[in-house]
């Protein structure tokens, strides 16, 4: 770094570097206008580059300023780049501010620019999903993004398991319920020899990536027809789907709450100030309530002991017809969080005919060795299961439900060759995002999200 040298340093690099950077005579940095206050001498202007969520307060003097012409075209969101000196102020709550010596260039925003203030309600920003890197609170859930999936992907690889891609265009329909996108071409010609869809889920793939690679993950978008207009829906989310050869259910449970603890604890120890931004934003304790998490141990109940606990609680629920082999609505599953001093809880067990087809059927001929994990707030954030190993239930159960055998036979025939029995689980990103961030719509935790009658840009 030469003492005159004048590139571009990102804010980051700047309170990374203070005492060499404030040594250089002249700096330049690019970046939007968050706010400008103005006062007879001094124009003060925070501004914000990306890099990170703190902002550099930057200094204009009015006064022997030549390109008075310039500051007037400075207005809020608009992108500046300036150069100057940087002074240290370890006396004030910023620790540097930046003299402005020239502004190299000024972008304006034009006056019909939608998001003209800070603080604007999620939902009006969610109908313009261009802008909201622009914002405060996006910026904030990208970052946090970021570090949740690099938390999920050095977790893996700790853990030896190897990070497989699945693919996204698929003949498989993976959880048997016809959700599916079907995939078409202009052409008149097909252009696969039998119907595509885009997956909605990388499992079973997973799995048979599993049969010699023993300890797998994919972590993919997946994609689901469902007609759900709710908060924690979305037609395209991420999902991580680790898959395990030779383990059991209770190895599998075990690796779902390190997981989960594993990417908490990251984010306390790497995103404190966005988690303190969230909080203050959405009024909500996010660090206790995930400190509180890592030290506890997840509360494991059956599926049979979930139904026990809601009927006698029955009237508390609109949905309120609690009997063995109901499906667990979300009221429910934060009813049960709650109910156990608002912690994580593990369902397993469930009844055969509410969960997918590849789930291996217990010995009762009544449950499945599976289970969902539920978190307060936000109901199920991941659902998992050992892998039926019995080709012939497997091959019925898929009938069952109307699934073509000849198309699935690859996935089958796993079962015929050697076949380890394996169990996994997968972990809907964009939920985890939600209960982290404390975010109520899960619309609000995807750049541009897609759901029902929604599709922008
Ligand atoms: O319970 P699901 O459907 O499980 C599977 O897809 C299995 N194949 C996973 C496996 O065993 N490898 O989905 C898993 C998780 C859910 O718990 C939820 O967090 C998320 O994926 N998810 C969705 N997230 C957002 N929008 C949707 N429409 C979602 N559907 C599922
Ligand atoms: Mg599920």
């Amino acid at each position: 770094m030469s003492p005159n040298s004048k590139i571009i340093f990102s804010i980051k690099d700047i309170y990374q570097n203070l005492a060499k950077i404030s040594k250089l005579l002249e700096i330049k940095v690019g970046g939007w206008v968050k706010s400008i206050r103005e006062s007879k001498e001094i124009v003060f202007i925070t501004l914000n580059d990306g890099s990170m969520i703190d902002n550099l307060q930057l200094i204009i003097s009015q006064e022997n300023f030549s390109q008075n012409d310039l500051i007037g075209k400075i207005n809020f969101a608009s992108y500046l780049l300036v150069s100057g000196k940087l002074i240290l102020t370890p006396q004030r709550k910023q620790l540097c501010e930046m003299l402005v010596q020239q502004i190299e260039t000024v972008n304006s925003t034009d006056n019909n620019y939608p998001l003209q203030k800070n603080n604007i309600p999620l939902e009006v920003v969610r109908d313009y999903p261009h802008l909201r890197a622009k914002t405060n609170y996006f910026l904030t859930i990208f970052r946090l993004r970021h570090n949740i999936s690099k938390a999920v992907h050095d977790f893996f690889h700790h853990e030896n398991f190897y990070y497989v891609p699945t693919p996204i265009i698929t003949s498989s329909d993976t959880e048997g319920a016809g959700e599916f996108f079907n995939i078409i071409t202009s052409e008149k010609d097909s252009f696969f020899p039998k119907p595509a869809s885009l997956t909605v889920s990388g499992q079973l793939q997973a799995e048979a990536l599993a049969q010699g690679l023993g300890k797998v993950y994919t972590f993919s978008p997946c994609f689901r027809a469902e007609n759900s207009h709710t908060t924690r829906h979305l037609a395209e989310f991420y999902m991580i789907e680790p898959e395990m050869a030779f383990a059991d259910l209770e190895k599998v449970i075990n690796l779902a709450e390190k997981l989960v603890k594993c990417v908490f604890d990251y984010v306390i120890t790497n995103n404190i100030k966005e988690l303190k931004f969230l909080e203050k934003f959405n009024k909500k304790e996010l660090i206790s309530k995930l400190q509180k998490i890592l030290n506890s141990d997840f509360k494991k109940i059956s599926y049979d002991e979930s139904i026990k606990i809601l009927e006698k609680e029955r009237n508390k629920f609109v949905f309120n017809d609690i009997k063995w082999g109901i499906d667990l609505q979300f009221e429910h599953e934060k009813y049960l969080c709650q109910y156990f001093d608002n912690q994580p809880v593990f369902v397993t067990d469930y009844p055969i005919h509410l969960k997918a087809f590849y789930m291996k059927n217990n010995s009762d001929e009544k449950t499945t060795s599976s289970f969902d994990l539920l978190l307060p707030e936000i109901g199920e954030l991941i659902g998992g299961s050992m892998r039926e190993d019995n080709y012939e239930i497997l091959r019925e159960k898929a009938l069952k439900i109307g699934l073509d055998t000849n198309n699935l036979r690859w996935y089958l025939d796993l079962r015929r060759y050697g076949y380890s029995r394996s169990g996994g689980f997968g972990l809907g990103l964009e939920r985890l995002i939600m209960f982290i961030s404390g975010t109520e719509n899960i619309r609000d935790v995807i750049a541009f999200a897609r759901y029902p009658k929604h599709l922008e840009f």
